[in-house]
């Protein structure tokens, strides 16, 4: 949902791999439980192909990966209404902190 109050972006994966993990559900998901000041897009090819589904949020550049549609709840009520990354699905190619 894009208002002029966005203030945060979720770009969800419409390219061939992650379409083949599911992302269009992934998408859906996201679509079904809107948060006032976000909107959710799908998105060309993140170039993180084999870790897809992948979900990046803007403008905090937080990039998770094999996202299924079951996730997306908690990274709606943790991170888009409270502001709190789901660590267990971050990317570890960009989140390397997170893993030791
Ligand atoms: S197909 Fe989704 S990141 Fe490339």
């Amino acid at each position: 949902m894009q208002t002029e109050h966005t203030t945060r972006q979720v770009l969800v994966c419409q390219y061939v791999n992650c379409c083949a993990n599911g992302s269009a559900k992934v998408l859906a998901a996201f679509m079904s439980d809107p948060v006032p000041g976000v909107a959710v897009t799908g998105s060309e090819c993140q170039g993180q192909c084999n870790m897809g589904t992948t979900v990046r949020v803007l403008p905090d550049e937080t990039w998770y990966c094999r996202v299924k549609p079951e996730d997306v709840p908690e990274i709606v009520e943790y991170h888009l209404k409270q502001g709190k990354p789901v660590e267990r699905l971050l990317h570890p190619r960009f989140h390397s902190r997170f893993y030791g």
